[in-house]
């Protein structure tokens, strides 16, 4: 049932369950896949997603994110478990899971035969709505995604970020019970990933359940009602933003560029700093997690120099889910 099983109480609600009253839309028992050769992508995935919800995983690269999105829009053959989406067994009845579904995949499926506006409008018509409908739902969305500019272009002549604009209306255009994203900002330029959050942020307020997958921690902490961190195909916790930031037990984290072994400093700093949780080396600096923030800095500042180190640079802050992905796994998101 749930990979946080608690036996303290049977009723208190669970991170690992979604908003009760939510109807489920999406449910995963033991869903594993393990691709020829022998790499197991994702290892008994328990997960349960309820209508409303924008639900996110996060991990790095080969964490298992696109084949999890796979499994669950008929794209990859689950190698055991199962998954149901709206109800629908995704495996036993692909195409009437693919009628609920929208799916924007991590690279660009627009058809480059077409133009924007011809992109729409088959979709639509492939989906069963009259040349009327279609037509109808093909401008509605042009303008809502801010493409009627661009609708007699050929898909070619859109950047990466309208391209991507593009991608998410014909995704939704059938009206799907569920709208699943594969890393919907990566590679775009911040102002089109946050044109793309908004455009998310709508879709949520309109109802529309989302499961996005991402390696970008703002993008989960902004967007995701719940999301779970998997790494190595496992599903290392399961929360909200905040309930995961909470857990790590830090309150603080000190980032300490300095000269010399840092590894060294880092084992000083975790001995003698007042409240110090973690202290690793990461990407050439030393990553401190402190519960009790007061006077951490010049007291880092003091126990380094006594200890030989020069600090070269500090800076503190408030935990993130790159912290928590750290606590988590001992390793950086980017690495
Ligand atoms: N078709 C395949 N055949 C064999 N191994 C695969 C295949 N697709 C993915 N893998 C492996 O499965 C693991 C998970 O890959 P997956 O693409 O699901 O990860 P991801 O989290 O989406 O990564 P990224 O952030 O790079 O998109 C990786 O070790 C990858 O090399
Ligand atoms: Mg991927």
């Amino acid at each position: 049932m749930s990979t946080t099983a608690s036996d303290a109480s049977e009723h208190a609600p669970r991170p690992s369950d979604p908003p009760p009253g939510a109807p489920e839309v999406i449910r995963t028992v033991g869903l594993t896949k393990v691709y020829p050769g022998g790499v197991t992508a994702v290892d008994r995935l328990d997960l349960v997603v309820g209508r409303g919800e924008i639900f996110g995983l996060l991990g790095p690269n080969g964490a298992g994110k696109t084949t999890t999105a796979g499994m669950l829009t008929t794209r990859v053959v689950p190698t055991s478990g199962s998954a149901h989406v709206g109800g629908v067994d995704v495996w036993a009845h692909p195409a009437r899971a693919k009628e609920l579904i929208g799916v924007v995949p991590q690279t660009n499926t627009l058809d480059r035969a077409l133009t924007v506006r011809d992109n729409l409008y088959f979709h639509g018509r492939f989906f069963g709505m009259s040349r009327a409908v279609a037509r109808r739902e093909t401008d509605d969305l042009l303008e809502r995604f801010k493409l009627t500019e661009r609708a007699a272009m050929p898909v070619l002549a859109l950047s990466g970020g309208m391209a991507q604009r593009l991608m998410v209306a014909r995704a939704v255009m059938h009206r799907p019970s569920v709208l699943f994203l594969d890393e919907p900002t990566a590679g775009l330029d911040p102002q089109s990933r946050i044109a793309m959050w908004e455009i998310l942020a709508d879709l949520h307020v309109d109802g529309q359940t989302i499961l996005l997958t991402t390696h970008y921690m703002e993008e989960a902490d902004q967007l995701c009602d719940r999301l779970a961190i998997i790494d190595h195909g496992r599903v290392l916790a399961l929360d909200t933003p905040e309930g995961l930031k909470r857990s790590t037990g830090i309150d603080t984290s000190v980032v300490v560029s300095a000269e010399g072994d840092l590894a060294a400093l880092a084992a000083l700093l975790d001995r003698e700093i007042d409240g110090s949780t973690s202290a690793r080396v990461l990407d050439g600096t030393v990553h401190l997690g402190v519960t009790g923030a007061e006077g951490v800095l010049p007291a880092v500042v003091q126990v380094a120099e006594r200890g030989g180190f020069r600090v070269t640079d500090l800076s503190i802050t408030e935990p993130t889910l790159e912290t928590v992905f750290i606590d988590l796994t001992g390793k950086d998101l980017r690495e």
